[in-house]
């Protein structure tokens, strides 16, 4: 089902004050926020605050343990967000294993896919786009276990280099790690090549997808890659939870990655087994209201149209790119808009830094991105220590363009 007053014309939302904005309660405490940050998390919906706020006035128990009805209600509710997540993502139940964000489900299958299956002289091939989430956990595993990074860069327009790409992966490559969507850039990456590149080469293959999950709809049977994360906070969902997608059969060969409560088979003095997975890989306590919260917040994604979103956010990228170049030559502009593009806008002022032009914003009510976006690497071969990056949502529309030019325009006034 769709929600209502969630309509769209051809060309995308117009005006201020539609639907979509009463869904998101921020906007009623700050009716002038301008927020433009959708990248680094998104703002949440009434649905999934009011599910958060309900299990802890009615439902609060601990899950897995309890032979009582409480704990009983709570671990079916745990349970069949579980069951939501894994059909969202056309997956198995005992695929979907619950993480504190993309980070730890990445960090997850570095150590313990390392551990399982990687070896001495071994590669691993990444981007020079990814986020330090899918940088340092593989540096950390590549120095322990005697492999080698390799990195795919890009071409002159800021995409992945498909050619050069297919000669990094070969049959040494043991992981191939890749964003989905960069989360500078906003270029949805062409992950189905790079992942049938990777198969051709006997690789596993992880695709960060914490941009992915709140862009455009994710299967991993079609996509065909071995494992995928995202953050619940950037798709609508709370902080402090997300989803590692892996194969069955590579989470079984695969050993824990903490040990303590819930993960266990049996423990003795002398040592332990293990349980099946998810439970496997989800010691102690989970963050139980968070994937709740997750759960109303798949739910969310699916009574929305993530096609008509994107063709959304890309409209308001386009007039912010399109007004950039015709009014503020000392910009440049990191990446070109295109269909594999989500509408997220980087860019450098020659003479303005970045953090200077956020606080001009923030003054404005206006929330961007400025610095490098955890993606030094980037930075370096974009040649520019920091950018700013405004990414709009679906709760943004062009009267929120407008305000970011203004108060652009504010900041070359004081600053040249
Ligand atoms: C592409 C990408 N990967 C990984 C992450 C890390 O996500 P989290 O901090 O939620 O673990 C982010 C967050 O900005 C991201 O954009």
């Amino acid at each position: 089902m769709l929600i209502q007053g969630l309509v769209f014309s051809e060309s995308g939302f117009a005006g201020r004050g539609y639907a979509v904005k009463a869904l998101f309660p921020i906007f009623k405490s700050h009716p002038e926020l301008v927020y433009l940050d959708s990248n680094a998390t998104s703002q949440k919906p009434e649905s999934v605050i009011e599910v958060i706020d309900r299990y802890y006035r009615s439902e609060n128990a601990n899950v897995h343990r309890g032979v009582y009805q409480l704990s009983e209600d709570a671990t079916r509710s745990f349970e069949e967000a579980r069951q939501r997540i894994a059909k969202y993502m056309n997956a198995e139940n005992s695929e979907i294993i619950f993480t504190r964000g993309t980070t730890e489900a990445i960090n997850i299958v570095a150590q313990s896919g390392a551990a399982a299956f990687i070896r001495p002289g071994d590669e691993i091939v990444l981007t020079v786009c990814e986020h330090h989430s899918n940088i340092v956990p593989w540096q950390i595993v590549a120095e322990r276990h005697g492999a080698t990074i390799k990195y795919i860069p890009l071409t002159g327009n800021r995409r992945l280099d498909l050619e050069v790409a297919a000669k990094l992966i070969t049959d040494k490559t043991r992981f191939v790690s890749v964003g989905h969507i960069s989360n500078v850039l906003g270029v949805i990456h062409p992950i189905r090549e790079i992942i049938k590149l990777a198969k051709a080469a006997g690789a596993f293959t992880m695709i960060d997808g914490a941009q992915g999950i709140p862009h455009v709809r994710v299967d991993v049977k079609e996509l065909d890659c071995d494992f995928y994360a995202f953050s619940g906070h950037k798709a609508f969902g709370p902080t402090g939870i997300g989803v590692l997608y892996g194969r069955k059969a590579l989470l079984q060969a695969m050993p824990p990655y903490q040990g303590g409560g819930d993960m266990i088979e049996k423990v003795t003095l002398q040592g332990s087994t293990w349980n099946e997975v998810p439970s496997k890989f989800e010691a102690g306590t989970p963050h139980i209201e968070g994937v709740i919260g997750l759960g109303a917040a798949i739910d969310f994604l699916q009574s929305i149209s993530l096609e008509k979103i994107l063709i959304h956010d890309q409209k308001l990228g386009n007039m912010l790119v399109n007004r950039l170049r015709e009014e503020f030559p000392l910009v440049s502009i990191m990446a070109e808009p295109g269909d594999d593009w989500v509408g997220t806008v980087t860019f450098a002022h020659s003479k303005i830094h970045p953090h200077d032009l956020a606080a001009v914003c923030d003054g404005e009510g206006i929330a961007i991105r400025a610095g490098h976006h955890c993606a030094q690497p980037l930075m370096e071969v974009l040649g520019v220590t920091a950018t700013a990056r405004v990414s709009p949502g679906l709760y943004n529309d062009e009267e929120d363009i407008e305000r970011f030019i203004k108060a652009l325009r504010k900041a070359e006034n004081l600053f040249l």
